[in-house]
């Protein structure tokens, strides 16, 4: 039993078995995708973003009418580096045999870009553009361009996908980047996704920015807990061990159905069983992960000014309702100015945030660590 590999996997995305559901999601995207509608996808951090992404990209690629592009921007920090890992990208989605390369942008795309290829250790090829720093809004442009040339020269859909787009907004290229993809109508169609929802609603609801209104706004929820049980059931099984429901039920409880924590709290537990879960291993398990994020959590927590603190505490305590309630706000030590300007600030840090006039703490694990604080 010791050699079966951990059926859960937390961590970077997840593929084939270790992807859950997001049935219905992947249908409206390939829906958009299908027309040509631009869309921003929104969700926490570890909710499951770039998996579902990755996921619709596999999906669409088994049709030869798509190609997709799938750039993340998490470690682009200039324009000229946005330039040279686009291009690379785009140069290794349209063409995969490196000698047809140069081939395709001079003789059927009609431009000279100076195109430079090296190649690692390990015999993989990147492209490059030798640009100099005059050329490089004129570049920008083009690059931008070269799926839309390409769409129209083969008559394909092509998707681009730019996650953490959010990174976008410290490489001062929003409005050059909007005005181009404007013109790339349904050819092309632009998914934006990110975690960090302050910026991206000042980017894309702030009647002052480029992308003011420019997409379709997609949420993702939290995985349903009739798929996760399913899917939880299925992987003990597999490995003959056994769950009951009830667990399922209590982990879910705790973690809303956030897939990065479902998967987490899952391996520890099944690490922890021999052959049959029980409350002792759950509650272990719990413990032991609350150990392992502490260091996370209580960095977040020091950088809390006292008043901030005292909000988090006391949205736990009124369960996120009726903050500002005469009865509510007397109980606690903060009065409604404060308390107005706290949250406020939790909500720009991405800790906090609204659902119909509920507050919440975003990360549901962190909500727990608070509890058992
Ligand atoms: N559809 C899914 N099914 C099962 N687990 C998932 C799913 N999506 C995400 N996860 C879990 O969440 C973790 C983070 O997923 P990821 O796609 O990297 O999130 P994000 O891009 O939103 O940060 C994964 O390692 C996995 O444990
Ligand atoms: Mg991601």
């Amino acid at each position: 039993m010791t050699d079966i590999v951990n059926p859960f996997y937390f961590g970077n995305e997840v593929y084939n078995d270790d992807f859950c559901n997001r049935v219905v999601e992947l249908e409206e995207l390939k829906k958009d995708c299908a027309s040509g509608q631009n869309l921003l996808l929104y969700a926490p951090r570890r909710f499951g973003k770039t998996s579902l992404l990755k996921k619709l990209k596999q999906d669409l690629e088994k049709s030869d009418e798509y190609k997709i592009i799938y750039f993340d921007l998490f470690s682009v920090s200039t324009v000229e580096e946005f330039i040279q890992k686009y291009f690379n990208l785009i140069v290794k989605c349209f063409e995969s045999d490196s000698s047809k390369v140069m081939d395709l942008f001079k003789n059927i795309l009609n431009i000279r870009p100076n195109i430079t290829m090296t190649m690692s250790s390990n015999n993989d090829i990147s492209y490059g553009l030798s640009i100099t720093q005059k050329e490089q809004i004129q570049s920008l442009e083009d690059i931008l361009n070269l799926p839309f040339l390409y769409a129209k020269k083969f008559n394909k859909k092509i998707v681009v996908i730019f996650d953490e787009f959010q990174e976008i907004e410290q490489l001062e290229m929003e409005k050059k980047l909007r005005s181009v993809i404007q013109t790339h109508s349904r050819e092309i169609t632009y998914l934006f996704s990110g975690s960090k929802k302050s910026i991206l609603t000042q980017m894309f609801n702030d009647k002052s920015r480029a992308f003011y209104k420019a997409v379709k706004h997609f949420h993702i929820k939290e995985i349903l807990l009739s798929d996760w049980e399913t899917f939880i059931i299925v992987k003990f099984t597999k490995s003959n061990k056994i769950i009951d429901r009830t667990h399922i039920v209590d982990i879910f409880n705790i973690t809303q159905g956030y897939p990065y924590y479902m998967q987490q709290i899952m391996s520890v537990i099944w690490d922890k069983t021999f052959e049959i879960v029980s409350t002792a291993i759950v509650n272990d398990s719990l413990k032991l992960i609350v150990e392992r994020e502490y260091d996370l959590y209580s960095l977040i927590w020091t950088t809390l000014t006292p008043n901030q603190k005292n909000t988090l505490k006391y949205i736990l305590e009124c369960d996120g309702l009726n903050l500002y309630s005469n009865d509510n706000i007397k109980q606690s030590n903060l009065t409604a100015t404060t308390l107005k300007s706290t949250l406020e600030a939790l909500l720009k840090k991405d800790i906090c945030d609204k659902k119909n006039d509920k507050y919440y703490i975003i990360d549901p694990f962190m909500k727990y660590w608070l509890e058992n604080l």
